[in-house]
């Protein structure tokens, strides 16, 4: 099976946007984080960042049809800004049913209170949130425990 791991906008800036926040790790290191994770479970990754909406759609169908034919263990989605404002990708986790956990690094519930609601959080399996980026490879090592 594989993992798809979709990161929203600005996650490319990982490593210099707000250290404070998001920590010093690149998103190189992320991705290799992932890896070692999926190796673990002997799941294949594919980790992918884009800052466009509809770019994240089209990942989240293509998930759909790895769903479709039992290959895929799940995605991580850390939809970024997008997560407090995007019906386009709640409709397509829906549309596609694709088994997804929600991630963020920071702790939005203790940010903003515009960060305090998201559009993912319903049609996603699990939240993972507030653990750094080694969120990524808790969810991951999650996946393991889900029946399809
Ligand atoms: C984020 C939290 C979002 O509110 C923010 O817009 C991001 C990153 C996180 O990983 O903590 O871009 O998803």
């Amino acid at each position: 099976r594989t993992v798809v791991v979709l990161n929203g906008p600005n996650l490319n800036l990982l490593g210099t946007r707000e250290p404070a926040v998001y920590g010093s790790a690149t998103l190189a290191d992320v991705e290799q984080l992932c890896r070692t994770a999926c190796e673990r479970h002997g799941w294949a990754l594919d980790f992918r960042q884009s800052n466009h909406e509809g770019d994240l759609v089209d990942a989240i169908h293509e998930a759909g049809r790895l769903h479709a034919a039992g290959q895929l263990a799940g995605v991580v989605l850390n939809a970024g800004a997008y997560t407090h404002t995007s019906i386009a990708l709640m409709d397509a986790i829906k549309g596609t049913g694709v088994p997804l956990v929600e991630l963020h690094i920071s702790n939005v519930f203790a940010r903003e209170a515009f960060r305090h609601h998201s559009y993912i959080s319903p049609v996603a399996r699990a939240v993972m949130c507030g653990w750094g980026v080694q969120g990524y490879a808790l969810a991951i090592d999650g996946l393991q425990h889900w029946q399809y």
